[in-house]
């Protein structure tokens, strides 16, 4: 095949089973992907199908890739994103990765930016590239001016397991509604956790609220095995041989840190998803892995950041 013979075109909803094939056939066994969790984030109004990009050789979907530049105060103005870039293992080092990275870049330019992070974008399907990516992904970002940058994990709990500690007595933990929430995310998290919680409450989602003395002190987003919108701590559920929930984001007001409030804070969380049938919690996108470890909670998955320099002229082959 030579780079002639495919051709790219924008993707529509139809494709998303076979972008999830894939994903599934470089990391199903770790990262098992479902089309519907495609589907889920292409309704976010983060999604931009003009960023979205299929290579199809003889009609047969070989590669795809989807790039945000979302225009929002919380993110520098200069950064686009990768959301995930994907060729058919079968089909590999003939040219479609290059091709189908080169337009997202141009596009990508074209909106005026000048950096490009993979993953992390607002409306995320990976935090960053997967532990496990080949040394062929590896080299393809490298010989393009990737800079590596911090690594993140998901961690898992595994609710069959005692949880250590309580709630203090003056606290309860109890789901709190947007009027609540919103308002204290403003002033303590404003910015993506206002944005997702916000979008998370509209589709019916559950956050639960830390109150003290009828002030609310802190935050958790639960996700429930089974629930029709999925969390991103859940999108790789199917690896786990249980009901897998998930939590996050979540937080403490300043006056409340540095108390035991935050651990306090996801062993409630954590018995909240046992009690609503889940054996497992998955903590998505942190680095803090000796927090939750001091629950139980262990390294289950890691990404590494990667930015990539959008020069003016393309001057990779
Ligand atoms: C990264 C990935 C998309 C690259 O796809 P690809 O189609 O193999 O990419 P290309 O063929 O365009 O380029 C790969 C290499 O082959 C080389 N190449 C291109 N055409 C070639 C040819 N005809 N003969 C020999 N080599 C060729 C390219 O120069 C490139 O070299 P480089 O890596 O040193 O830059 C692919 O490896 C992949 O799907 N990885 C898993 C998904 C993933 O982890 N994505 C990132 C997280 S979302």
């Amino acid at each position: 095949m030579h780079a002639e013979h495919f051709r790219l075109r924008q993707t529509t909803a139809a494709d998303f089973p076979i972008i999830a094939r894939m994903w599934n056939a470089h990391y199903g066994e770790r990262y098992p992907l479902e089309p519907s969790v495609l589907a889920q984030l292409a309704r976010t109004p983060w999604y931009d199908p003009a960023l979205a990009w299929i290579a199809e050789y003889n009609d047969d979907v070989v590669g795809a890739i989807a790039g945000k530049a979302p225009t929002v105060p919380w993110l520098p103005p200069d950064l686009g994103f990768l959301s995930y870039i994907i060729v058919d293992p079968a089909v590999q080092r003939r040219g479609i990765g290059s091709a189908l990275y080169t337009t997202l870049v141009e596009a990508i330019r074209a909106r005026g930016r000048r950096w490009l992070l993979v993953g992390g974008d607002p409306g995320h399907l990976v935090p960053g590239i997967p532990l496990e990516a080949s040394l062929a992904t590896w080299r393809f970002f490298c010989s393009r001016g990737a800079t590596l940058r911090e690594v993140f994990f998901d961690l898992l709990l595994d609710l069959r397991l005692p949880l250590p500690g309580t709630l203090p007595e003056t606290t309860t933990l109890e789901p709190v509604d947007a009027a609540h929430l919103l308002p204290f995310l403003a002033r303590v998290f404003p910015g993506r956790w206002e944005a997702d919680m916000e979008q998370y409450l509209q589709v019916g989602g559950t956050v639960l609220g830390l109150w003290t003395k009828r002030k609310l002190i802190g935050f958790v987003a639960v996700y429930v095995s089974g629930q029709s919108y999925r969390g991103p701590s859940q999108y790789w559920a199917q690896a786990l041989p249980g009901p897998a929930g998930g939590m996050g984001p979540l937080g403490l007001a300043p006056e409340a840190r540095g108390k035991g409030l935050g651990i306090a804070l996801v062993r409630g969380a954590a018995q909240w998803l046992r009690e609503h049938g889940c054996t497992f919690a998955v903590i998505d996108w942190t680095k803090l892995a000796s927090f939750y470890g001091r629950l139980g909670a262990h390294l289950w998955r890691a990404y590494q950041s990667v930015v990539l320099p959008l020069p003016d002229t393309l001057g990779h082959k």
